[in-house]
């Protein structure tokens, strides 16, 4: 149906190979694979990161608020301009989401000062989200928080391979959470990574996982334990091991993907400079690494969105917005206001994602920003 679709999976025989190979080992859930995925992200994010395997990128963050105590009564500031689950995992813990606004309409991350004037005596934790692979000022945010005694998650759905100096986003605070949806940067399907450098973090983390059982399967299957203890209430947030062989291939894919991405954005902003079509994070500063989750566009004050999205839905270009206003919609009436983040309810109302991913050629970005100028002319 599309010319040129949102995104394509980076998928070859070796994702096949790693899947087949799973099927044939005889083991399908939290084995060997999962070990050894667990392990390689941990070596790729350094710092001593403490990584835990999950069924998702909600998993991790509402995993990430159990394990730091979040709960009633407590505030949790969150950026408005982010995907819903973030406000839910929040409200799922009986906390209250508070709304940080956007830095500018060039830089959308939350900064250090939006959070700041945030913060009320309920504030319990904080958690950022590093848009479109983009990262938020980590050393000033890590330094408030610590300041104010304020828990700190990273959402790092958008951004797996993305640092600051050489250290790796999602270890500047207390937990760090990826997605592997099928979008993302490093695709599975469904999956997740919750991070942690603490020691305790970590274990109730792991405890949170996997129904707070104190041995796993496979530890009984190899006679490493007869029983189990139950530590403390837990899920079952697991990952199996046909995903984890498939996560591991993505991770070694992931340096070059994410450089071709980078690439691809560069012709965007190329093809697009002195339109009236502004493309957000346009300096990134010198220390910093993207990952070009996507490609975020903010079209002119009064441009018809929608007619825009149709115009290039004609000429077979699939667009998308991130995000809605997700105060608009039905179970957040009343809960968080749109005044509290008048830039991002702006960017809310003007954002354009355009076509982004490691398979897609030069000609694809010509052929989509001619369109897209077309369509907004
Ligand atoms: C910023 C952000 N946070 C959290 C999530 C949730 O991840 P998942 O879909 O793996 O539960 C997503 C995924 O869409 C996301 O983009």
């Amino acid at each position: 149906m599309w010319k040129i679709q949102l995104f394509k999976l980076n998928f070859d025989h070796r994702e096949r190979d790693a899947v087949l190979a799973t099927l044939e080992s005889g083991w399908l859930t939290m084995g060997e694979r999962i070990i050894g995925f667990e392990t390689a992200f941990g070596e790729h994010l350094g710092q001593g990161a403490r990584c835990t395997a999950v069924s998702n990128g909600t998993a991790a963050l509402h995993m990430a608020l159990l394990a730091l105590n979040v709960g009633p009564d407590d505030e949790v500031i969150i950026p408005a301009l982010t995907f819903v689950a973030d406000a839910n995992v929040v409200r799922l813990v009986g906390a209250r989401p508070v709304l940080a606004d956007c830095t500018s309409l060039t830089d959308w991350n939350v900064s250090a000062e939006s959070i700041a004037q945030k913060i009320t005596p309920r504030t319990k934790a904080v958690i950022v989200v590093h848009y479109a692979g983009f990262p938020c000022d980590m050393p000033a945010i890590a330094k408030l928080c610590h300041e104010r005694g304020l828990k700190l998650v990273e959402d790092v759905a958008h951004g797996p391979g993305i640092s600051i100096a050489g250290q790796s986003c999602g270890t500047f605070g207390d937990v760090g959470c990826y997605s592997f949806f099928s979008n993302k940067n490093l695709s599975i399907g469904e999956g997740g990574m919750v991070v942690a450098g603490d020691e305790g973090i970590s274990q109730r983390l792991r405890y949170l996982r996997s129904h707070g059982m104190t041995t796993l399967t496979l530890d009984r299957h190899k006679g490493r334990a007869i029983t189990y203890d139950v530590a403390e209430p837990g899920l079952n947030y697991r990952m199996d091991e046909i995903r984890a062989a498939i996560g591991s291939v993505q991770l070694d894919k992931l340096p070059a993907a994410n450089a071709r991405r980078g690439e691809l954005s560069a012709r965007y902003r190329r093809n697009l400079a002195g339109s009236t079509v502004q493309m957000p994070f346009g300096e990134l500063a010198a220390d910093a690494v993207s990952a070009y989750h996507i490609l975020p566009l903010l079209l002119p004050a009064g441009c018809n969105r929608i007619a825009v999205i149709e115009a290039l839905k004609v000429a077979g270009v699939q667009s998308s917005i991130h995000y809605p206003p997700f105060w608009e919609f039905a179970a957040y009436k009343g809960v968080v206001a749109a005044q509290d983040a008048p830039v991002a309810a702006d960017i809310c109302n003007r954002e354009l994602t355009m076509p982004l991913f490691p398979t897609m050629l030069d000609a694809d970005v010509d052929l989509v920003s001619e369109e897209l100028l077309k369509a907004v002319a």
